[in-house]
């Protein structure tokens, strides 16, 4: 599950797992950066804002060591015993944030996710897209501004739109859900989804 700040993907990730559990299926709710006890600890350096700058080199290889935690404790062990792993963000994120907003190169960031997951890509993208301005308020209202929250509407606005442009680069591996709608009417696009997502899990 992908998409900027407030978009409702923590809030929607119950839903949609307690879907496929009603399928009967094995399913591992987790979250980038972090789903492992050290994984959380580099979330915490990443998004606790902090008097020393971080050099965007420094965020794209936290972000990277994060993963590489989580899938050595968390996603392969889970994919192996053919449980369906649900995540809050992934790599789409570091492509959206590090690539979009903070403009590292895509090449770069391409070249770290072969070296920390080879092959592996999601079967599916669920991305939940919103304009920026609904978002951020989203976020703020939840209280107090992370380290990212803290950049501006043009940052995430590149966020937004390198997120919307791998979705149609690889159409088959992405599905934009409009997450400006009440959360009622995510939850019924979730619904429709779902014969697709189950379809990907369990192929
Ligand atoms: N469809 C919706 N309509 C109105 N409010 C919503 C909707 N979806 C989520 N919210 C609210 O917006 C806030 C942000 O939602 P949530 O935390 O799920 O976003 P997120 O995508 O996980 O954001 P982040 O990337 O910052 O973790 C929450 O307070 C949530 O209750
Ligand atoms: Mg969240």
């Amino acid at each position: 599950m992908e998409g900027p700040e407030g978009a409702g993907k923590s809030t929607n990730r119950e839903y949609l797992a307690q879907r496929l559990r009603d399928r009967g299926l094995d399913v591992v709710m987790t979250r980038e950066p972090g789903g492992t006890p050290l994984a959380e600890r580099i979330r915490d350096l990443l998004l606790t804002p902090a008097d020393e700058a971080m050099t965007s080199d420094t965020e794209l290889l936290l972000v990277f060591a994060a993963r590489a935690q989580h899938l050595a404790q968390v996603i392969r062990p889970a994919l192996a015993r053919g449980a369906v792993v649900l995540c809050d963000r992934f790599t789409d994120a570091t492509y959206a944030y590090q690539g979009g907003g903070r403009g590292l190169s895509f090449q770069r960031i391409e070249q770290l996710e072969f070296f920390v997951q080879g092959g592996m890509r999601p079967d599916l993208t669920l991305i939940f897209d919103l304009p920026v301005e609904i978002g951020l308020s989203r976020a703020a209202a939840r209280g107090r501004l992370d380290r990212f929250e803290q950049e501006g509407l043009a940052f995430f606005e590149t966020v937004r739109s390198t997120y919307l442009d791998r979705a149609r680069q690889v159409p088959q591996r992405y599905r934009v859900i409009d997450a400006g709608q009440s959360l009622t009417a995510v939850q019924q696009d979730l619904d429709r989804l779902l014969p697709e997502v189950l379809e990907r899990a369990l192929g």
